[in-house]
């Protein structure tokens, strides 16, 4: 079987490199919410390690519930229109949630997202992401509690998939470009 680290060209974030960003939010996040734990929001799949490891970051109660949206159209590009696949189990009339996020590209999953969580009542909604590419923004999106700003190259690993691979690697890298037919 081929091993993980075979088609990567360069990592840009070990593990512990993600783990120590994750531990300076999670005290931002305890200061923003002395009074009361927001409700954790992943985004499935690619959230799946920052929900983890944040969760276990933070030092009071952590609740998590889960989304799984889909883009409407082909291609891999967010074209902006969003299904829900997998709605929250929880209420969250009146509640303080925190979308986390593995990475914000173009930033229309979001977007749509964020007014979606507003329009059912809740308390506040505000968004905590590993990775964003600033370049690649498409909509402007206040953004409370973010990683690391990383180039638009393909980047996988620590939850972000390449069809479905890579999620399980444990630091983020740039993908070889021959791997998915690109430049370099
Ligand atoms: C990826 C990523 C974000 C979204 C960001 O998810 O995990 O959720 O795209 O893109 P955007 O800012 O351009 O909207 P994807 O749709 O690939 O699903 P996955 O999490 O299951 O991999
Ligand atoms: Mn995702
Ligand atoms: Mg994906």
């Amino acid at each position: 079987a081929k091993h993980l680290g075979d088609e990567l060209s360069v990592v840009l974030h070990t593990e512990a490199e993600l783990h120590a960003r994750l531990a300076e939010l999670a005290r931002e996040i305890e200061a923003d919410y002395a009074d009361e734990p927001p409700l954790l929001v992943g985004v499935l799949k690619g959230a799946v390690m920052v929900m983890a490891d944040l969760a276990r970051e933070l030092r009071f109660h952590a609740q998590m519930d889960w989304m799984a949206v889909s883009s409407y159209g082909a291609g891999t590009k967010s074209s902006g229109v969003v299904k829900i696949l997998k709605d929250l189990d929880s209420d969250i009339t009146d509640r303080d949630v925190l979308i986390v996020e593995d990475i914000i590209d173009s930033g229309l999953t979001l977007h749509w997202l964020k007014e979606n969580l507003e329009s059912r009542g809740a308390r506040s909604v505000r968004i905590c992401t590993m990775l964003r590419k600033p370049d690649a923004m498409k909509v402007d999106l206040e953004v409370a509690y973010n990683g690391f700003d990383i180039p638009v190259d393909f980047v996988v690993g620590y939850g972000l998939d390449y069809a479905e691979d890579y999620r399980n690697l444990r630091d983020v890298a740039i993908l070889a470009p021959h791997v998915y037919g690109g430049e370099g």
